[in-house]
Parts: structure tokens; C-alpha cells; sequence
């Protein structure tokens, strides 16, 4: 996770920011310590990547890699205004003791858009990574890749309309893919919790699972519901300041995932 000590809204590039509306970002820096005091609580060890100034939306961790069993692939993003955030996170993953580290040479924004699940990676297309992005994915963890095309521009990365539960469940708003993405995921995953409209633009499918506390927005009360009767246990929390930057509790946490042998 990354502190949001220089979180701020000062260019657009999603439609959920807008330089014009003001940001407090004590409130921005309380809401994220609760959030990561929270992920503590539940048993998860937390390290945080320094936050550079000019690099406001660095807050978004998710977005700096994928990492996998040793294995990390680190971000290449789309936008300019980000573009700086690839060398400040790698040089935290290259101080670290990895397998192996390398730079995505194809616009890969991490976690927002590719999700481990288990025996394969989901991954979206449409708004920030391309299909030669997916090919390097599965290429470098040696994992199938299911492609899936976003199609509504509020739901521009991946974890912003599906989340994996369990290596099994996942969670989507099946109004934010195409027809035949749609048609994938029933095929896979018939027994997935389908989330509301609501629940998907209140940043519910933004959540971090680890397979039983499942971490998301307070404000997605039918997906809370839902998660309760299926068994998990939700741990709800209120990220509206770090909303202004298009993001929630996901965006917020890169996972660095140790698969079962
Ligand atoms: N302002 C950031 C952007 O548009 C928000 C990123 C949210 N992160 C995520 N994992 N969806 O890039």
C-alpha cells in the first residue's frame, strides 16, 4: 500500500475525477489507515511504498504490478500523469528479494486490470490494456489468461467490476462487459454473485478478498448481503475521499500472491 500523503485530483483521466471538485486529504489519509489498520486486524501483513510528490494517484498500489509467487511483472501505464509511478514502484520490487522482475513493455496497469484466480488470470481489455498486454501476462506467469471486454467507461479497469472471492467465486457487474465477456464468465463461473448497478458504482466489486474476510465499500449494501449469505464474512469501510480519484479499497492494495503449491 502507498500512503496518500500527496493525494489530490489535478487532472482527469477517468470519469469519476474531477480537478474542479475539492479533495481533503486528511480525510483521504484517515480513510486509508483505517483501511489498512482493518487488512491488520484480519491477520495481514502490510508493507507501504513510499508516496512521491506530483504522483497523486500513487495511493492506487494496485496498479504497479502483478505478483505472484515470487514472480513480479511491474506496470506500464497508459496515461502520462502515471507514467512516472512505473520507475518509483519498481525500485521498490527491485529491493526486494524476488524470482524474477521485469518491466511490462506492453501497457499493463497490475492488479487493475488482472486478476489471480487461482488456476487462471483474469484480465480486462477495452479502456487501459490492450490483447498483446494479456499474451505477455500468460507468457510471464505461464497461467491461462481470460479475456474479458470492458465496455462502460466508469468501469475502466478490471477491479472496479469483478472481484474473485475464492479461488472458485467471483463477484461482477455483468453490465460493465460485452456480450460474449458475459457469456465467458457464466461459462466459468455459473455460480458467481452477480452484483447490482448500485453496488458496482458504490466501488463494492473493489474489494480485497482472502478467501473468508472479504474487504469493501460500505456503501455497497446488496453485495454485502450477498457476501453474508454465501458465507464470507465482509468487513466494510468508507473509501468517498480516494472515490474522487476513481479507485477504492482494491485500487489501494496490491496483493502479493503466494499460490498453493
Ligand atoms: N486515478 C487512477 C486512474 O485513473 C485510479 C486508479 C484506480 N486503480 C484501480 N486499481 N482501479 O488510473
Amino acid at each position: 500500500m502507498c500512503r496518500p500523503d500527496h493525494f489530490e485530483v489535478t487532472y482527469a483521466i477517468n470519469p469519476w475525477m474531477d480537478p474542479a471538485a475539492p479533495v481533503d486529504r486528511a480525510r483521504a489519509l484517515s480513510q486509508w489507515e483505517i483501511l489498512r489498520a482493518l487488512l491488520e486486524q484480519h491477520g495481514h501483513s502490510v508493507e507501504t511504498v513510499p508516496g512521491e510528490p506530483g504522483l497523486p494517484d500513487m495511493v492506487f498500489a494496485a496498479n504497479s504490478a502483478i505478483v505472484i509467487g515470487g514472480r513480479a511483472l511491474s506496470a506500464r501505464f497508459a496515461h502520462p500523469e502515471r507514467q512516472p509511478e512505473g520507475p518509483a514502484f519498481h525500485r521498490w520490487f527491485a529491493a526486494r528479494e524476488l524470482r524474477e522482475l521485469s518491466v511490462a513493455a506492453e501497457t499493463n496497469e497490475g492488479e487493475g486490470d488482472f486478476t489471480f484466480a487461482g488456476e487462471r488470470i483474469l484480465a480486462g481489455v477495452g479502456f487501459r490494456c490492450t490483447a498483446a498486454a494479456h499474451a505477455e501476462v500468460q507468457r510471464f506467469f505461464g497461467l491461462p489468461v481470460l479475456s474479458l471486454e470492458l465496455i462502460d467507461p466508469r468501469f475502466y479497469h478490471l477491479d472496479t467490476a469483478l472481484m474473485c472471492l475464492d479461488e472458485t467465486t467471483i463477484a461482477y457487474y455483468p453490465g460493465a462487459f460485452s456480450p460474449r465477456a458475459r457469456e465467458a464468465l457464466a461459462v466459468h463461473y455459473p455460480d458467481a454473485i452477480q452484483a447490482t448497478e448500485a453496488d458496482a458504482l458504490s466501488f463494492g466489486l473493489n474489494g480485497v478478498s482472502d478467501g473468508r474476510h472479504v474487504f469493501l465499500d460500505q456503501g455497497a449494501t446488496g453485495l454485502i448481503a450477498a457476501l453474508r449469505e454465501r458465507g464470507f464474512e465482509p468487513v466494510p469501510v468508507d473509501m468517498s475521499e480516494l472515490r474522487k480519484g476513481g479507485g477504492g479499497v482494491k485500487c489501494c492494495v496490491l496483493e502479493l500472491h503466494t499460490p498453493r503449491p
